[in-house]
């Protein structure tokens, strides 16, 4: 039998593993169909390293756990399945060393430094770079609407806000027959679905997008 990933989390003895509670049933929801699969998963921010322990574990032998921090210290967590690269999230040279080494990861969890100012550079980098039908999910959001964190309510840095907008570029088209035309982007062209949930945001990317309008059958045999 499978042990789900919260019970792995609250039975956990080995490297501590820092996460809330109602995340587990999140994560659950969208990386489910990963596990057994040949995921690239790239998790910001290793903390002691019983994340990429977790991970490694939930997603089965298959997996590849690649993990980054700015703290060389991280590197002692290296083992099988799991690679961990020292550097900073807001360091796109080195997201690009990690993406040249690794290739496009499946999904990305942003669980580094929690400022907005890097979650947003690592977004804008690794979300266009990720696999054209991965799952972005950045977590512990609440930070946005601090000031300390680089955030706000009302900020535009504040992630949250951003991905707000991101709701209207994904309708861009939509908005060419309404009062403002929002501009098409990347955000538009890969985008299937945005989640929002208690401080965290769940981008999933998809390569195509059938948006066709049926009537099937398109008369109705029923209608005298
Ligand atoms: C909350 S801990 C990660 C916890 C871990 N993922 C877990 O679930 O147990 C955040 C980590 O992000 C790292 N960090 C802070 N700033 C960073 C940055 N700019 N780039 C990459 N990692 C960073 C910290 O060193 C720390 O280990």
């Amino acid at each position: 039998m499978t042990m789900n990933l919260y019970t792995y989390f609250i039975n956990n003895t080995g490297r501590q593993i820092i996460k809330c509670a109602h995340y587990f049933p999140i994560y659950e929801r969208y990386f489910s169909r990963y596990v057994n699969r040949p995921v690239t998963f790239l998790e910001i921010g290793t903390g002691q390293g019983g994340s990429a322990q977790m991970w490694k574990y939930y997603f089965g032998p298959m997996a590849r756990i690649v993990t980054i921090d700015i703290r060389p210290e991280c590197k002692a967590f290296e083992e099988e399945q799991i690679h961990v690269r020292i550097g900073s999230q807001s360091d796109t040279q080195f997201l690009q060393s990690v993406l040249d080494e690794f290739g496009a990861p499946d999904v990305v969890l942003d669980d580094g430094s929690h400022h907005h100012d890097d979650i947003n550079v690592s977004f804008d980098y690794l979300h266009p770079r990720m696999a054209r039908d991965g799952i972005y999910l950045a977590e512990d959001l609440n930070g946005g609407y601090w000031p300390q964190l680089g955030g706000g309510l009302r900020s535009p840095n504040n992630f949250i806000n951003r991905c707000k907008g991101f709701v209207d570029e994904m309708h861009a088209a939509a908005t060419l027959y309404g009062d403002e035309v929002v501009a098409e982007t990347d955000i538009t062209r890969t985008t299937s679905a945005i989640h929002f949930h208690d401080s965290v945001v769940v981008l999933e990317k998809t390569p195509y997008l059938n948006h066709t309008m049926m009537i099937i059958p398109p008369d109705d045999p029923g209608r005298a």
